[in-house]
């Protein structure tokens, strides 16, 4: 009786919860340090950060164009902002690149734009952190400077809604243009203000957002954005510089861009083509002074790691500096926590692919790479409950199991043909990760299930 029930929970957990594994997709070669990094730090810092109530703070309070320019971006001053100490971050965090924003909805321009046509409300100054607000350093180059000297990617997040823009006012959660006649020299100018980032800042991806008017079959004033002007836009940025990565919100859910966003979220099953998922820390991506006590732990972010990773994506995590430039405590203690499991673990999710089988275990998460299925265990009951794992048959051969950090202490390991599982035993092993354990399986080829 007892067996039998150890043998149905048994079942439960290596059954775990089934997807639909999707055919392998081919990673276009400009794709393929993205694909590989599996990791970056995106960071939301704009005149809203000032406020300290997020990033849509303009939207939110209904103000107009002059209030907040009045009230909110005259009082933005990144002194604060360093860039060796944000790429370092990063770097210890063990993420591969950084995207920041240049322009977000409200309209400022994170750097010194030459382009007239973006002007504050009195229609006299570029509305820009040089021009309107007498800043002299320019942040975007600093920060893609030490990118370079410490071994990053840079990219640059571009909103195509902007609120302050003399051809457009905010309605609902989409800007509305003040007429159809407008658009085509709003749309040039965006043009040139990219061109413009591009020359200067040589970014690796363009991280456009703000997008998501409906797809209809001509342009309104307040549907204005549509697929042709981002096909449009997507050729003349790849005719600048080929090498860019574009994400899908030049104009969503249409095929567009190199890969899918998914906001906050983890999907159930891979996706039909490269995928990052974009999150915070704590429910806001521009700095909010009432969600600082929000934060999530270190431990549930490394999951969320290793889930995208066991799923093919990649994890896109954002800090909010404040708007001096300086970092929230929290933000830069998560990522110290995330790097020193990164630097034991990262090569269980680095340059890994996807769960090899139809199923997902339910102690954690696999990855796999040529010779190497990792079993992320973040489950702690099996440890030190249960004190096994047991892993669908596979096609390959095993040669030996241990746990990443410990490679000279070899776990046993037995294939029940019958059941097609393989138990891996655990109880040798006395002290698991708090966080998470990575278990190797070394096999001949790359793990396939059987
Ligand atoms: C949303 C929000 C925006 C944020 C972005 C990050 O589209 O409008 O504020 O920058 O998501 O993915």
């Amino acid at each position: 009786m007892k067996k039998n029930i150890a043998v149905t929970i048994l079942l439960i957990f290596c059954i775990g919860n089934a997807f639909t594994q999707t055919k392998n997709y081919i990673v276009p070669e400009k794709m393929n340090w993205w694909y590989n990094s599996r990791f970056g730090m995106f960071i939301h810092l704009g005149s809203y950060s000032y406020y300290g109530h997020g990033e849509w703070c303009m939207y939110n309070e209904n103000w107009t164009k002059e209030d907040y320019q009045n009230k909110i971006t005259k009082r933005f001053n990144p002194v604060n902002f360093n860039a060796e100490q944000i790429v370092s971050l990063a770097k210890q965090a063990g993420m591969k690149y950084i995207i920041i924003t240049a322009k977000h909805h409200e309209g400022f321009c994170m750097w010194e734009t030459n382009v007239n046509d973006f002007k504050d409300y009195t229609g006299t100054t570029n509305f820009d952190l040089y021009h309107f607000l007498g800043f002299q350093r320019d942040l975007l180059m600093e920060l893609k400077n030490e990118c370079d000297k410490q071994g990053l990617y840079f990219g640059l997040y571009y909103s195509i809604l902007d609120w302050n823009h003399r051809s457009q006012y905010k309605q609902n959660y989409w800007s509305e243009l003040y007429s159809l006649e407008v658009k085509d020299s709003f749309v040039e100018a965006e043009k040139e203000q990219i061109k413009e980032l591009i020359e200067r800042y040589h970014p690796s991806i363009l991280w456009f957002d703000g997008d998501w008017c409906e797809v209809k079959d001509s342009a309104t004033t307040f549907y204005w954005w549509q697929k042709q002007d981002a096909i449009n836009l997507q050729s003349y940025i790849l005719s600048i510089d080929s090498t860019i990565i574009i994400n899908e919100r030049i104009k969503r859910n249409l095929g567009l861009g190199d890969f899918i966003c998914s906001e906050e979220k983890i999907p159930s099953k891979p996706l039909e083509r490269q995928w990052e998922t974009c999150q915070t820390m704590n429910s806001s991506w521009g700095f909010d002074s009432t969600k600082i006590n929000n934060y999530r732990s270190p431990d549930t972010l490394i999951h969320e790691i290793e889930a995208i990773a066991s799923l093919d994506g990649n994890y896109l995590l954002n800090i909010a500096p404040k708007g001096d430039g300086s970092l929230c405590e929290k933000d830069v203690s998560n990522l110290l926590s995330i790097g020193e499991w990164m630097n034991k673990y990262g090569e269980s999710i680095y340059c890994t692919t996807r769960n090899p089988f139809s199923t997902k275990p339910s102690w954690g998460f696999y990855t796999k790479k040529e010779g190497k299925l990792y079993c992320h265990i973040t489950a702690p009951n099996y440890w030190n409950n249960i004190g096994y794992i047991c892993v669908p048959e596979m096609q390959n051969k095993i040669k030996k199991v241990y746990e990443l950090s410990k490679p000279e202490k070899l776990l046993a390991f037995k294939t029940n043909e019958k059941e097609h599982q393989t138990y891996i035993l655990l109880k040798s092993l006395a002290k698991p990760d708090k966080t998470s354990s990575v278990i190797v399986i070394e096999v001949e080829g790359t793990p396939t299930e059987k």
